[in-house]
C-alpha cells in the first residue's frame, strides 16, 4: 500500500504535494518522491525513510506560479526501500508514480530489452513502456491507453510528461484514486484527507476508469468511452476522511480486508500453482521440519498455519510463543526451517527467538509486513504480507494476511513435494474467493452489532473450536480481551470437559466456532455438553444450530478456510460493537501498545 498525489493550477506545487504526502503517511512512509513540472522544467526529489526527509530536502525548492507535480509515500513491495527504488520513475522525459502491484512486469521487461532500468520495482515498465508507445504511437493520450492496457495487476497510476507538460495522465484499477477540483484546479489523492481544504468536490474513479486532466478540465474513460463525471462535494472533517468515513481504524482495518488479501496474493498465484519469488528450491533443499515462532496474534496465524502446513504439505511443525521459545533452552537442528511472523518486524521477543535461531546456524524465513523492519533484515528471506499500514492496535487485517501467507506457503510446500495436483487445485479453487468470505455483509454487521448487547456482562467468555478453528477461538478471545477488557479465553472445544465445563451457567459466554466443513459433529457434541449446563452459546455457523441462544449465519461454506476467513471477521466485529457499547477507545485500548519492543 502507497499513496500518491497530483496537482494542477498556480498554487506553491511542493507544499500542496507534500501537505498531501502527509496525510498518506499512514500509507506508507519507507521512501518518498515528488516530480515537479514547471516552465518546461522537470525537477525530481526523493528521499528513504520518513517525509521528513523529504521536506528537509526539498526546503530550498521555490514552486510558485503555474505547475504540474505527482508525489509519492511508499510502502515497499518489490525492492528494498532506496531512493533508486522510491517514486515517481522516471524515463527519458516522463514520471510516474503508481500504487498497486504490476504483476507482468517481468514480462514487459524482459520486452523492452533495450531500457536500462534502474531500480528493482514492478513500477519503473510503466514510464518505459509510455515512452516506447509515444514513439511508435506519437500520441501522448494513445500512448498512454495503450500503456495500461498491457498491464496485469493492480494500479492506481499518475504520469507526466514533457511530451505534453499541461497534463497530468491517470489510471484506476484496483488501488483507489480521488480526483478533486476547485475552480480550474486539479487535484488527485488516493484518500480524501489530503483534498480537504483544498478540493471543493470530488469524483471516485472506479476501476477501469482512466483519462487526463489539465487546468480547469478532466477527461475520464472507461475502456475507449468517455463518461460523465459524478462530482460530489468533499467532506471538511480530515480525521474523518482519514478514516475513510469509518468509526475507528480498526473498523475500516476490518473492512479493508477483502482488498489487502488481493494484494497479498496479488504474483503468487499463478494458474494452477503457487509461486514466491521470494524462496527457491535451494534454499529449502535439506528442510524436513518447520519451528514457527510469534506473539500475540502472529502467533494465532503461526498456529493456524501449522495445522495447514500439516495438512497439506505433511511436514510436521511446531509453533511456539516467542518470549518461552527464548527462555527454554529449545534443540535447534539444522534441517529445521525457522518461521517468525510478525506484523511490526519489531517485536523484541520475535526478535530474540530470530537471532537464537541464525546463531544456531538455522534457514530463517519471516512473514513480516514492514519491509526493511529489524526482523526483515536479520531474517534469510522474507515474504510480506503486503497489508498496508494498520493503525489499530487490535490486530485485523495483519492476522487475515499472515494466514494467507502461510496457507500459500502450505500450498508452495504440498506442490513441492509432489503433492495431488488435484488437491492443490481444490485449495487454489477455495483461495480465489477469499476476497468473498472476508467481505462484510452489512446485515451481518447490523445483526451483530443488535446482539452485542446481550454480552456486556456476565463472568467471562469461551471461544471454543476444533482443529485450525482452535487458534481462531484464541485470536477470538485476544480481540474481545484488548479491546473489551472483559475476560476471555481460547479454548479447544474437546478439552472443556476436562476442566472448564465446570464454570458453565447462564452467565458463562461460550462463542462456538461450527465449521461445516471440519469436525461439525465433533464440535457440536462439545457445545451440547456445554448448553446443557446452562452456559448461553453464541454459535457462529453456516448450520442452524438449534440449542444457540444466538446465532450468527456463516454464508461462505464451499470450504473450511473461507468459513475461517467468514468466522474471523464476525469475530473482530463482535469485539469492536462490544467494546464500543462499554464506552472504550478501540483504537488504543489501555496498556496496551501497537509495537512492543521490550522484554
Ligand atoms: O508486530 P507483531 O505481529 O510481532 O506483534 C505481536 C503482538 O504484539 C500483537 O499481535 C498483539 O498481540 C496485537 N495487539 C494483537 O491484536
Amino acid at each position: 500500500m502507497c499513496g500518491i498525489v497530483g496537482y494542477i493550477g498556480s498554487k506553491d506545487i511542493k507544499k500542496i504535494l507534500l501537505e498531501g504526502l502527509k496525510e498518506l503517511e499512514y500509507r506508507g512512509y519507507d521512501s518518498a518522491g515528488i516530480a515537479i513540472l514547471q516552465n518546461n522544467e522537470l525537477k525530481i526529489y526523493k528521499a528513504v525513510g520518513k517525509l521528513e526527509n523529504l521536506i528537509n530536502k526539498t526546503k530550498d525548492l521555490k514552486t510558485e506560479g503555474f505547475g504540474i507535480g505527482i508525489g509519492h509515500t511508499r510502502w515497499a513491495t518489490h525492492g528494498k526501500p532506496t531512493e533508486l527504488n522510491a517514486h515517481p520513475h522516471m524515463g527519458e522525459y516522463s514520471y510516474v508514480v503508481h500504487n498497486g502491484i504490476i504483476e507482468n512486469f517481468k514480462e514487459i521487461k524482459k520486452e523492452l530489452n533495450d531500457v536500462r532500468f534502474i531500480s528493482q520495482t514492478d513500477t519503473e515498465v510503466i514510464v518505459h513502456l509510455f515512452e516506447k508507445y509515444l514513439q511508435d504511437l506519437n500520441d501522448p493520450l494513445k500512448a498512454f491507453k495503450a500503456t495500461i492496457d498491457r498491464l496485469q495487476g493492480a494500479y492506481a497510476i499518475l504520469l507526466i510528461t514533457k511530451a505534453d507538460p499541461s497534463k497530468i495522465f491517470f489510471a484506476k484499477k484496483g488501488s483507489p484514486l480521488i480526483v478533486g477540483r476547485d475552480g480550474e484546479e486539479i487535484y488527485f489523492a488516493s484518500s480524501d484527507a489530503p483534498l480537504i481544504g483544498h478540493a471543493k468536490e470530488v469524483h471516485y474513479l472506479d476501476d477501469g476508469e482512466w483519462g487526463y486532466a489539465q487546468l480547469g478540465e478532466v477527461v475520464v474513460y472507461h475502456g475507449d468511452r468517455a463518461i460523465d463525471l459524478d462530482f460530489k462535494p468533499l467532506t471538511l472533517n480530515k480525521e474523518l476522511a482519514q478514516k475513510g468515513g469509518y468509526r475507528f481504524f480498526m473498523e475500516k482495518e476490518i473492512y479493508e480486508q477483502s482488498d489487502v488479501i488481493t494484494e497479498t496474493m496479488m504474483g503468487r498465484i499463478k494458474d494452477e500453482e503457487i509461486e514466491f519469488e521470494e524462496l527457491d528450491q535451494e534454499f529449502l533443499h535439506g528442510i524436513h521440519s518447520i519451528k514457527i515462532c510469534a506473539c500475540g496474534t502472529s502467533y494465532h496465524a503461526g498456529l493456524s498455519g501449522s495445522y495447514l502446513i500439516e495438512k497439506l504439505a505433511r511436514i510436521p511443525v511446531m509453533c511456539e510463543i516467542a518470549s518461552e521459545f527464548r527462555y527454554k533452552e529449545p534443540i535447534l537442528q539444522k534441517e529445521t526451517l525457522f518461521v517468525v511472523i510478525s506484523q511490526s518486524g519489531e517485536t523484541a521477543d520475535t526478535l530474540e527467538a530470530l537471532k537464537m535461531a541464525k546463531d544456531a546456524g538455522l534457514k530463517t524465513l519471516a512473514i513480516c509486513n514492514v519491509d526493511n523492519s529489524s526482523i526483515v533484515r536479520l531474517a534469510d528471506r522474507t515474504i510480506l504480507t503486503r497489508a498496508g499500514i494498520e493503525k489499530g492496535v487490535a490486530s485485523t487485517k495483519a492476522f487475515t494476511t499472515q494466514l494467507m501467507v502461510l496457507w500459500m506457503l502450505a500450498l508452495y510446500l504440498a506442490q513441492q513435494k509432489g503433492i495431488d495436483p488435484k488437491k492443490i487445485s481444490r485449495e487454489l479453487e477455495a483461495m480465489r474467493k477469499t476476497p468473498q468470505a472476508l467481505k462484510v455483509d452489512p446485515d451481518l454487521h447490523e445483526r451483530i452489532r443488535r446482539l452485542s448487547k446481550r454480552y456486556l456482562h456476565g463472568h467471562g467468555f469461551f471461544f471454543i473450536g476444533r482443529d485450525i478453528f482452535y487458534p481462531l477461538a484464541l485470536e477470538g478471545a485476544l480481540k474481545l480481551k484488548e479491546i473489551s477488557y472483559l475476560h476471555a479465553e481460547g479454548y479447544p472445544a474437546g478439552e472443556m470437559k476436562h476442566g472448564p465445563i465446570a464454570l458453565a451457567d447462564p452467565e458463562l459466554f461460550t462463542i462456538a466456532l461450527m465449521p461445516k466443513n471440519l469436525l461439525y459433529e465433533k464440535t457440536k457434541s462439545n457445545v451440547e455438553e456445554l448448553s446443557a449446563r446452562d452456559s448461553t452459546i453464541c454459535a457462529i455457523s453456516p448450520v442452524a444450530f438449534e440449542l444457540a441462544d444466538d446465532f450468527i449465519k456463516v454464508q461462505n461454506a464451499d470450504h473450511y478456510m473461507l468459513e475461517y476467513y467468514e468466522m474471523a471477521v464476525a469475530l473482530q466485529i463482535l469485539a469492536m460493537e462490544i467494546a464500543i457499547r462499554l464506552g472504550n477507545d478501540v483504537d488504543m485500548p489501555r496498556n496496551l501498545a501497537k509495537s512492543v519492543t521490550v522484554e
